[in-house]
């Protein structure tokens, strides 16, 4: 880590004569009852200018003391399928001779990521949850509605489904489904095998904004007792209303539900992101993303939710792309192929259904070092950082040099 300017001017603080320091200290002891705090270190940032530093190290390192108290920042980090996959099979086995169902007590059939440099919080970064849930045939996941934006990763080969606004939406490996905020949802299994999926949400912005909110108490029409909504909509209505890009439906409403600026295409399939991403693989694509696609609001080409980005992201067997670094995290499921990507200064080898994040200001880049094609999708909160005026990013050029991508 270069020493900066500010380095040095608080280092030379720090050796300044301290008696008058000490005596303020005295009064803090005093001064905390009443919920202040005399000021007895420099009001200093609690991390370097992640911009300037050059290597590829570890960048915003946390400061010390009263100023950084409580701050915490998320690390790489990845989850390997292999090692936490089998616990969804464990707490199914339980489930299956349970006195009470797990599902009764604790809503959900998962387990959810948590970020070692978090302190235990249940989130990946600092403004995204994941869940990895499992559904047992019969399982079901009453209607609701809340305030953050979520969405279904689906890693099963198929079975289970989403109900979103009265659109049913059956659960197909590759699948993203979206529930954005605002929309009324309820999940469930009809099929006779299980069924796994990742839930991502904006959760823990949500949390720190203290807006979280969720309602149970559904009006509309309900599947007898099963306390699903009922589908109104045939199979494939996203599809139908939005799936050919550049033509829309000119007598529907492009809200759906009562959220704000979030896409009324709630389906996007697995197969058809495939396709799309096999036939632009002879493109030269992006040299620090490769070849990826945006999942839009079609309606206005904007991000699906004002706070995620959803991408997909092909990279070619033999394909390694450049460093880059932004402000904004990004969150990554392998959805096909064998790799690693390079965070800083470590290195994660991945394959299929493997997840990691990669938090905001680290160097990093993606390496398909398989003999097939890898997939990889991933969630950013880039659209949350534009939004606050925050957005940077950098690439590394092969001499080491440094390019700004966003300035
Ligand atoms: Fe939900």
């Amino acid at each position: 880590m270069a020493v900066t300017e500010s380095d040095r001017r608080s280092e030379a603080r720090a050796a300044l004569p301290s008696r008058a320091r000490e005596a303020m200290e005295q009064l803090n002891a005093e001064a905390g009852k009443l919920n202040i705090w005399l000021r007895t270190q420099a009001n200093a940032p609690s991390q370097h200018p992640w911009f300037r530093e050059t290597g590829l190290e570890v960048s915003g390192q946390l400061a010390s003391g009263r100023v950084a108290a409580n701050q915490m920042k998320a690390v790489a980090h990845r989850w390997r399928w292999q090692e936490i996959g089998p616990y969804l099979d464990r707490i199914a086995a339980i489930a299956r001779d349970a006195d009470v169902r797990p599902i009764e007590f604790a809503d959900r059939q998962q387990f959810l990521l948590v970020n070692p440099g978090l302190g235990g919080r249940l989130q990946v970064a600092s403004t995204i949850r994941c869940a990895i849930s499992i559904y047992s045939p019969g399982d079901v996941a009453p209607v609701h509605v809340h305030a953050p934006n979520a969405s279904r990763t689906i890693l099963s080969a198929k079975g289970g489904y989403t109900t979103i606004e009265g659109e049913r939406c059956e659960a197909v490996r590759g699948d993203l489904i979206l529930t954005p905020n605002g929309t009324w949802h309820d999940h469930g299994n009809e099929d006779d095998a299980p069924v796994v999926w990742a839930d991502i949400l904006d959760f823990p912005l949500l949390e720190f904004l203290d807006c979280n909110w969720l309602d149970d108490e559904f009006h509309g029409a309900m599947v007898s007792n099963a306390r699903a909504q009922t589908a109104h909509y045939a199979p494939g209505y996203s599809g139908k209303l939005y799936g050919q890009g550049g033509i829309l439906p000119n007598f529907v409403a492009r809200r759906r539900g009562f959220g704000h600026d979030t896409t009324p295409m709630f389906h996007y399939r697995g197969a058809d992101i495939r396709s799309a991403l096999e036939d632009l693989r002879h493109e030269a694509g992006d040299p620090y993303e490769g070849i990826t696609l945006r999942f839009v609001n079609p309606a206005n080409g904007s991000p699906v939710f004002p706070t995620l980005d959803y991408r997909a992201q092909l990279l070619r067997p033999g394909e390694a792309t450049r460093f880059k670094r932004e402000t904004a995290n990004t969150f990554y499921i392998v959805l096909e192929g064998k790799g690693a990507t390079e965070v800083g200064g470590q290195r994660f080898d991945w394959e299929t259904n493997d997840i990691f994040v990669v938090p905001n200001f680290l160097w990093r880049r993606h390496v398909n070092s398989g003999a097939g094609d890898s997939v990889l999708y991933a969630v950013s909160d880039q659209p949350l950082f534009e939004k606050i005026g925050q957005y940077r990013a950098q690439g590394r050029l092969h001499e080491g040099a440094v390019e700004q991508i966003v300035v």
